[in-house]
C-alpha cells in the first residue's frame, strides 16, 4: 500500500510533515488507545471549531456500523479509523486550520495531505494498523470524484464509506469559522442529496435509519 505523501516528496511542507512524524510515533509505540485519544484531543484543542468533532463522529460511525451488521472486527477498524481519522492534521497547524479567509491551492493540498500522514503515523504499529485504510480513504466519494485516489464504489472500504457519512454529517452539524452550524434537517437533506454521489446509498439508508433515533447534536 503507498502511503507516501502523493507526489509531494520533498515538496513545501514534506520538512513539517516528517518533523510530526517522527515527535508522535514514539508516543503511539510506547502507549496504548487512551493516548491515542489524547493525541486526539490535542489535535482538537487547537482548533475550538473541532473540538469533540472525532468523538462524535465516532458515535455516530459506529451506529451506522452497527445497524449494517458490521463484524466486531471490522467495527474495531471503523472505531480505531473513525477516531484518529484526521490525526493527521497535527501536520497542518493550528494557523491553517483555523483560517477563517479562502484557501489557496498550496494550502487546500497541505490539507488533503492529512490523510497519508495519519496512515504514515499509524501503519507501523499493529494494533492500529487496521485503521490506516480507513484514514487513507475517508475523503473519497462514492462516484470517484474524491481524494486521494478517486477510489468510487466499492474500491472504498465499507468503513471508510461509513466514516465519510459521519464525519460530513457532524462537520455540517458543527460552527465552522467560515459558517453557521446546518440544523438537523438541513443536514440530513445535504446527505440525502448527495447519496451515489459522494455517498454509498446503502450506508445512508443506514444512516436514515439510525436518524430516527437520538444522534449526538
Ligand atoms: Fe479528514
Amino acid at each position: 500500500m503507498d502511503i507516501s505523501c502523493g507526489g509531494r516528496k520533498g515538496g513545501l511542507y514534506r520538512p513539517k510533515v516528517e518533523e510530526v512524524l517522527l515527535q508522535i510515533r514514539p508516543l503511539i509505540e510506547r502507549f496504548n488507545g487512551s493516548a491515542l485519544s489524547s493525541l486526539v484531543y490535542v489535535l482538537e484543542a487547537t482548533s475550538p471549531w473541532t473540538f469533540g468533532h472525532s468523538d462524535r463522529t465516532t458515535r455516530l460511525a459506529l451506529q451506522i456500523g452497527r445497524a449494517m451488521e458490521l463484524s466486531p472486527g471490522e467495527l474495531w477498524g471503523l472505531k480505531m479509523g473513525a477516531l484518529l481519522h484526521d490525526i493527521g492534521k497535527l501536520a497542518v497547524g493550528p494557523k491553517l486550520l483555523n483560517k477563517t479567509g479562502p484557501l489557496t491551492e498550496a494550502e487546500r493540498e497541505l490539507i488533503r495531505e492529512h490523510v497519508y500522514v495519519g496512515a504514515q503515523l499509524l501503519e507501523p504499529f499493529a494494533p492500529y494498523r487496521v485503521a490506516v485504510p480507513v484514514i487513507l480513504q475517508h475523503h473519497e466519494r462514492f462516484d470517484g470524484s474524491g481524494y486521494p485516489r478517486g477510489l468510487a464504489g466499492p474500491s472504498i472500504c465499507l468503513e471508510a464509506r461509513i466514516l465519510a457519512v459521519a464525519d460530513v454529517y457532524d462537520a455540517l452539524t458543527a460552527e465552522r469559522p467560515y459558517r453557521g452550524a446546518f440544523d438537523r434537517h438541513r443536514a440530513l437533506q445535504f446527505i440525502k442529496e448527495r447519496s451515489g454521489s459522494w455517498f454509498d446509498p446503502e450506508v445512508v439508508e443506514a444512516f436514515l435509519e439510525v436518524c430516527q433515533g437520538p444522534i449526538s447534536p
